[in-house]
């Protein structure tokens, strides 16, 4: 993202009032990479602003696809499992592991030959995880070297397969789920640790044969899949910088409208809860499939604890937060097993620890985790965002219960995941 841009955070009194949420970023990249090789008209509503949703509308109309957006009302004329048509230039991913790792399970079912690429972040990420699976199912993809992007995509009749995830990851699961739509037969992916499922659900939604026993998930490949109206939830991961402050800055009280509450989500809300968050859930509904819901949290005294390690992969994004979190509850907070951070858009471990002593916390790093002690004092300090939307966020929210100035460098990457984070916060800290 575009550097050079700074935001200045001091102490919040108190946040209130109602904080409208972006669209789900996972679900929106899917529910459009999909739409894009259904056949028909697809509606949908509630569109992620996130620039990364973007960068897969533009991959999608680089092949061919029509799309129109108006805000956050999309429409996809569908091109049908075998109409994308080769682009003549590489699609660019932008900063979005989730585009170019998603995309590459549909690009392997083209008989064209697909370059896809990305910004400098998303240069430096790990894509062997999508390209041992893909290849196994007979797609050919290069890399440069170490299996990083930009990746040389030429697919054609693949073979179905029975993947076991080495990492549990959805944007991997997603990937081989994809490209087992263009597969003659049953595709299996066998995950260490649920995650996510919203690839599952929104192949429903558009009328694939999608299969779930126990740790392993199935999809029919070749069935045709059917245009859909469509709304998307607001995205919990966004919402969770919000549930964090309102925990914390003394004589809040948040609410949220039509959140996603999808189980393989809301781990951040029940470890919240678990060391005292109070947070109610109300109005609970099935949308598109997704359940969705009303949000309330209040100030509230935390206690704090080690994360357990299994919850990992549904807190992964969370983490950032989690960790300034830590800082002001009474236990302090500990996590392992979370190395996954350290291929995100930034080292998240690295970044977090950096920032956190800069504003004077003391904080103990291990190569998949931190410990962050209790009730720790933190004063204004210089943060580097590393372009990564979610330190950036984390460490607004760590400014907001700091002494003295924060200035967030690179703010701008905000734009990657809640285009409007900083106008909201502006409002609710009135
Ligand atoms: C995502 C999955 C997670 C998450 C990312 C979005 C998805 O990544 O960190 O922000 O939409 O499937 P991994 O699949 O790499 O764990």
């Amino acid at each position: 993202m575009s550097s050079g841009t700074t935001q200045t955070i001091t102490r919040a009194k108190s946040l209130s009032g109602s904080v409208n949420i972006p669209g789900d970023k996972s679900i929106s990249h899917r529910y459009a990479m999909l739409a894009g090789i259904a056949e028909g008209v697809s509606q949908i509503h509630s569109f992620a602003g996130s620039a990364d949703c973007q960068s897969t509308l533009d991959c999608l109309k680089k092949l061919g696809v029509k799309i129109d957006r108006q805000g956050s009302e999309v429409t996809i004329e569908g091109a049908g499992l075998e109409g994308l048509r080769p682009s003549v230039d590489p699609l660019d991913a932008g900063n979005s592991g989730s585009t170019i790792r998603m995309m590459a399970g549909i690009l392997s079912g083209q008989s064209f030959r697909t370059v896809i690429g990305g910004d400098a972040s998303l240069s430096r990420r790990p894509m062997k995880r999508i390209m041992e699976p893909l290849a196994r199912m007979g797609a050919r993809i290069q890399a440069r070297e170490g299996g990083l992007p930009p990746l040389t995509i030429e697919g054609g009749s693949l073979v179905p397969i029975r993947y076991e995830l080495p990492v549990a990851s959805a944007q991997v699961k997603t990937a081989i789920l994809f490209a087992g739509l263009y597969a003659d037969g049953l595709t299996e992916v066998v995950e260490p640790h649920p995650t996510r499922d919203h690839s599952e659900l929104a192949l429903l939604q558009f009328g694939a044969e999608v299969g779930r026993a126990g740790r392993t998930v199935s999809v029919r490949g070749r069935s045709r899949l059917a245009a859909r109206e469509l709304t998307v939830p607001g995205d919990i991961s966004s919402a969770a910088f919000f549930l964090v402050a309102g925990l914390l800055v003394p004589g809040s009280d948040l609410t949220f409208q039509n959140i996603g509450l999808n189980s393989t989500r809301t781990a951040i809300i029940e470890y919240l809860q678990s060391i005292g968050g109070e947070i109610i859930i109300s109005n609970c509904e099935s949308r598109s499939g997704e359940p969705v819901g009303s949000v309330r949290v209040k100030a509230s005294p935390l206690g704090g604890g080690e994360i357990p390690v299994e919850t990992i992969p549904g807190l992964i994004d969370e983490l950032p937060v989690l960790s300034v979190l830590g800082t002001q509850t009474e236990d302090g907070l500990v996590f392992r097993g979370a190395q996954e951070l350290r291929v995100k858009e930034s080292d998240r471990i690295a970044a977090v620890a950096e920032n956190l002593r800069r504003m004077g916390a003391e904080v103990e790093e291990f190569p998949d985790g931190l410990r962050i002690p209790g009730r720790q004092r933190l004063k204004g300090a210089e943060i580097s965002s590393y372009s990564d939307h979610r330190i950036a966020m984390a460490f607004t929210i760590a400014g907001l219960m700091a002494d003295g100035m924060t200035t967030i460098h690179d703010s701008d990457c905000v734009q990657i995941s809640f285009p409007t984070f900083f106008e909201t916060i502006a409002r609710v800290a009135g």
